[in-house]
């Protein structure tokens, strides 16, 4: 038996705690546009947990992690897929989907990771380096991610170092994830010099503030956060792994020092949980909206192409790590 098809009114009871009934209206049009062309096309759309909750919680098929997208983006059947996320994480689904059409609904949804290194830098690290395999965190270019032995995410990272068996490895290109799996493994680290440009604004200090003002919070970081953070939090992990935490632990009060949407999306399936929010924007991630996911499905664009030499290369690296 099938259910009725959803529409944008049925939706509204989901995410009722974290938009005001006064914003909803101005998203109806283009979420009810977004479900009916997603029939016609075939699509998918594959959002990131970073995403605000009108497109994660009522248009997203696949939400997740950059782990979770990848590892779903292999099992797609749709013929058309846009993702709700930037730019490299609309590569890496390219990567795993060479036939199908991939879109992402602003060109320009970058990340200072991904900008922070170039193909010719790992052939550097490499020639200065030349025994240490190169693990290259996902937030990078496909023409990168060629250069590369392996890929990993912030939510396998430590299990990808320690694959490879070996004394040193180079980790490429978020100094502070580097510094952060270096403090869990006896592995030898060298790292890039990039930042996350949303978590690194987070200190130590901000975390004592919120331990003072709300006594007894559970504090949550990513792994992006500078090694200071993380050592004062409760508790480091991916996007995912931050998400299951407040599931399985039910903390009465929480924050996630990560960027602002994600406590939005994760506060829909808590309502139990009393989410504190300091948080930081990603203007990458906040330049797909309703109304350019609804453009990229009616105007097919903006479609991803890799350079087939390029892509053949990054797809392994990439595969390999969905393997560990
Ligand atoms: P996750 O892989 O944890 O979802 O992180 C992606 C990202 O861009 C974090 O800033
Ligand atoms: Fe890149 Fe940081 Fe934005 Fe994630 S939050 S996409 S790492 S700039």
């Amino acid at each position: 038996m099938t259910g009725a098809l959803p529409t944008a009114a049925s939706l509204y009871e989901r995410v009722r705690r974290v938009i005001p009934p006064i914003e909803w209206p101005a998203f109806v049009d283009d979420i009810d546009a977004i479900l009916a062309l997603k029939r016609e096309r075939n699509a998918v759309v594959l959002a990131h947990n970073y995403q605000t909750p009108e497109i994660f919680h009522c248009v997203a098929d696949i939400v997740g992690d950059s782990l979770a997208l990848a590892r779903k983006a292999m099992t797609v059947e749709a013929d058309v897929i846009v993702v709700a996320g930037v730019h490299f994480m609309a590569e890496t689904a390219k990567l795993l989907n060479p036939g199908k059409t991939v879109l992402i609904p602003d060109l320009a949804a970058g990340c200072s990771l991904a900008d922070s290194i170039t193909a010719e830098d790992v052939r550097l690290m490499r020639q200065r380096y030349p025994s240490a395999p190169v693990v290259t965190y996902v937030n990078t270019s496909a023409a990168v991610k060629a250069e590369s032995d392996i890929c990993c995410t912030s939510g396998n990272a430590l299990a990808v170092v320690k694959s490879l068996n070996v004394p040193r490895v180079i980790m490429l290109p978020d100094e502070y994830l580097a510094r952060n799996i270096a403090a869990q493994t006896k592995v030898e680290i060298i790292a890039w010099k990039g930042r996350c440009e949303v978590h690194e604004r987070f200190s130590p200090a901000d975390i004592r503030e919120l331990r003072e003002a709300h006594p007894g919070v559970t504090v949550l970081a990513h792994p992006e956060c500078p090694p200071e953070v993380v050592a004062e939090a409760d508790f480091a992990g991916s996007t995912a792994a931050m998400s299951d935490y407040v599931g399985r632990h039910k903390p009465a009060r929480v924050v996630l020092m990560t960027e602002c949407s994600m406590s939005d999306n994760v506060a829909v399936e808590h309502p139990d949980v009393d989410f504190v929010r300091p948080c930081n924007l990603c203007p990458h991630m906040k330049r797909i909206t309703l109304a350019n996911i609804r453009s990229a499905l009616e105007e097919n664009r903006h479609v991803v192409t890799i350079d087939p030499r390029v892509a053949e290369r990054a797809r392994w690296a990439v595969e390999r790590m969905l393997f560990v």
